[in-house]
């Protein structure tokens, strides 16, 4: 090949790849992209301790009750219910993707998931343990002894050893082919003209500069009420909590829009019940637009075309109580 020949084969090459890099590099979200580099060992240890109830002090709340993985990885109701039915103070986002988080928690301050992992089996109105009690009830069960043991390559369990392997499970927590993730890698047909007409709508109204990004969100925080106030039912007053700053009340996280027709109810009270209802009040608060009912039930179509294929896993058997094992207390 002369090297004319071989330099034009290589703009070719170079202009096939950015227009197929283009079919979705201009558009403000991108596909969800199928888990990659986790340690299998971890993971599956962190997937029974995810579904363990014996890591709270009733012995019957795991991750699980308030992440259902059956259910988008919430717990469908407005806020959760924690250690004796106590009322929590916020809803639950999903621990779907939550992987793609800048940070974790409606405020932030969780700086990753392995950050956020030790903060609900000592919190009193969830979990209700402690990590001192719930590492000698791990300790007291042979089979997480040899689980331990092979994961990690040395003896003893702590805190540190349990939050690790809770967070290289939720990391396996993705959900990639979506019908739209389709559409955005070139598949015409994977949406339909109405869900079309909502995605245009949603970008050219101004929703895209804050739910971008593969999860749609995730990766920043946001003022609740940038045009209106939001009056919240929780008292719960977003990044403040962190920073300090008072720039920063009622700015909380953007949650992610991937199933979010799985996640009801939404925003951080939980007050939003319905899709169409959400698209409403971000429409008004957000951006001061008043979408006909057509074009709220566009976005919605739309926002229905993010639900991607969920975990699918084997359920884990988790590993029988020893004599030793400290009995629950479901009822204190
Ligand atoms: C009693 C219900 C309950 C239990 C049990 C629970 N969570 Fe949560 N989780 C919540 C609530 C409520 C929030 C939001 C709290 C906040 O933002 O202040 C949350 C937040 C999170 C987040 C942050 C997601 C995001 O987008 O910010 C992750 C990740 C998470 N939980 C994982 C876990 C894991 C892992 C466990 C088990 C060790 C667990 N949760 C147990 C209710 C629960
Ligand atoms: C200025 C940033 C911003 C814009 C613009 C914006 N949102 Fe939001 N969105 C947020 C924040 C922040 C929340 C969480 C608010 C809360 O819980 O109090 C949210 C929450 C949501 C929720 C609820 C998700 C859940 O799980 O609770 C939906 C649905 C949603 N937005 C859709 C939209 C749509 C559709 C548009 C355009 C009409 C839009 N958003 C525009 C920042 C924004």
């Amino acid at each position: 090949m002369t090297l004319h020949r071989k330099m034009a084969r290589n703009l070719m090459i170079t202009a096939i790849i950015t227009v197929s890099g283009a079919l979705y590099a201009a558009e403000p979200v991108q596909p969800i992209e199928p888990v990659k580099q986790v340690n299998l060992a971890l993971a599956e240890l962190g997937k029974k301790l995810y579904f363990d109830p014996r890591l709270s002090k009733s012995g019957f709340i795991s991750c699980n009750s308030c992440h259902n993985l059956s259910m988008g990885g919430t717990d469908n109701l407005k806020t959760s219910i924690g250690h004796n039915w106590q009322q929590g103070p916020i809803n639950a986002p999903t621990v779907l993707n939550s992987s793609m988080n800048v940070a974790q928690f409606w405020d932030g301050r969780a700086p990753d998931l392995k950050a956020q992992a030790g903060g609900p089996i000592a919190n009193p109105g969830e979990m209700a343990f402690t990590h001192k009690l719930a590492v000698s009830v791990l300790e007291s069960i042979p089979g997480y002894i040899t689980d331990f043991k092979l994961v990690f390559g040395d003896d003893g369990i702590d805190i540190d050893k349990v939050t690790d392997a809770i967070a290289e499970f939720e990391k396996t927590l993705v959900t990639p082919n979506s019908p739209f993730d389709r559409w955005l890698l070139g598949d015409q047909q994977a949406i339909n003209d109405q869900q079309l007409t909502g995605y245009q709508l949603f970008k050219n109204s101004g929703c895209a500069a804050c739910h971008n990004g593969p999860a749609m969100g995730g990766t920043s925080f946001q003022k609740m009420g940038v045009v209106a106030p939001y009056h919240a039912k929780s008292p719960a007053q977003g990044l403040v909590a962190v920073t300090g700053k008072d720039a920063d009340r009622f700015k909380f996280k953007v949650p992610t829009l991937r199933n979010v027709n799985m996640t009801y109810p939404y925003f951080h009270d939980g007050e939003a019940e319905t899709l169409t209802e959400a698209v409403d009040v971000m429409g008004r608060l957000q951006l001061g637009k008043k979408f006909s009912e057509k074009e709220n039930a566009q976005i919605v179509a739309f926002l229905n075309t993010l639900t991607g294929d969920q975990p699918s896993f084997q359920l884990p058997v988790l590993p029988p109580s020893s004599d030793n094992t400290p009995q629950p207390k479901p009822f204190d």
